[in-house]
């Protein structure tokens, strides 16, 4: 099983030499790519060294800030055409514990995709104030009613998938640009029919840094959520409606 971790990063400097040096040591089997868009504070730069010494890390390097989704679309393509079996999704800034990326690539060989999860038993988060906490667990509670999804955290970033996964999907119409991406993808996978697996993480919030959540982040989430699942729902009530009329004809 071949495994890729592939990190996004904007302006993670001081996070991303510790995230990679405890990435190698819990999970050497891994590759990992990073996904820099053009960090104005150096960090494709110091990507760029360490791949330098070590022959499994790897650097894309992209024009500017497009976003989380693009970021990733971009490096699912560039794993999928080097013949990954496994695709994993981790934060540049810690937040994600490679220590326990191993359980979840143990549950990946069972399932097609497996979310690193903060809301289900055994899960947690870290030094989060409370409106984080409560903007993640009402996004989820959100995106589950509107989305008919039993996933309990959806918008979750630690993410392991199978290339036959992300075959499945046509990425290039996965056009969510934020951490909406993560909802969409969630979504997607579902629809599919595809088996999702949620293992507890222990989320721990960044020690150096700042989070590029925003509040257009949170707008375009809220607003595709509720755009899939008013379609999801009236594709169910044509259904419904036309049904007995083929039946009569
Ligand atoms: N290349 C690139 N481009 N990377 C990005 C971009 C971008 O536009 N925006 C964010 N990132 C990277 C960051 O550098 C970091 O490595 C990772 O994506 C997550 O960004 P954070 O800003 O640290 O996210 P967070 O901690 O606020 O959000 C966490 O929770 C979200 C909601 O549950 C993350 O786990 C997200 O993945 C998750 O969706
Ligand atoms: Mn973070």
């Amino acid at each position: 099983m071949r495994v890729v971790t592939i990190i996004p990063t904007y302006n993670e400097r001081e996070s991303l030499p510790l995230t990679l040096g405890r990435l190698r040591a819990a999970v050497p089997s891994s590759d990992v790519l990073v996904v820099d868009d053009n960090s104005p504070d150096g960090t494709g730069v110091l990507a760029d060294e360490i791949a330098g010494t070590d022959e499994s890390v790897h650097v894309l390097h992209r024009k500017g800030k497009e976003g989380l989704g693009a970021a990733y679309k971009a490096g699912f393509r560039w794993a999928l055409e080097r013949g990954y079996d496994v695709l994993v999704e981790m934060d540049a800034d810690g937040s994600h514990q490679p220590e326990q990326l191993p359980a979840m690539l143990d549950a990946v060989s069972a399932a097609h995709l497996v979310i690193g999860s903060r809301w289900v038993p055994g899960g947690s988060v870290v030094n989060w104030p409370f409106h984080r906490k409560l903007l993640s667990r009402a996004g989820s509670f959100y995106s589950r009613m509107m989305l008919g999804l039993g996933v309990r955290d959806i918008t979750a970033g630690y993410r392991a998938f199978r290339r036959e996964t992300l075959e499945r999907i046509d990425l290039d119409s996965v056009d969510s640009v934020g951490y909406g991406f993560q909802v969409d993808m969630t979504f997607r996978v579902a629809q599919e029919g595809l088996k999702i697996v949620e293992v507890p993480i222990t989320f721990v919030e960044r020690e150096y840094g700042d989070s590029k959540m925003s509040g257009n982040i949170v707008l375009e989430a809220i607003a595709n959520v509720t755009r899939w699942g008013m379609a999801a729902r009236w594709a169910t009530l044509v259904g419904r409606w036309r049904k007995p009329n083929h039946a009569s004809s």
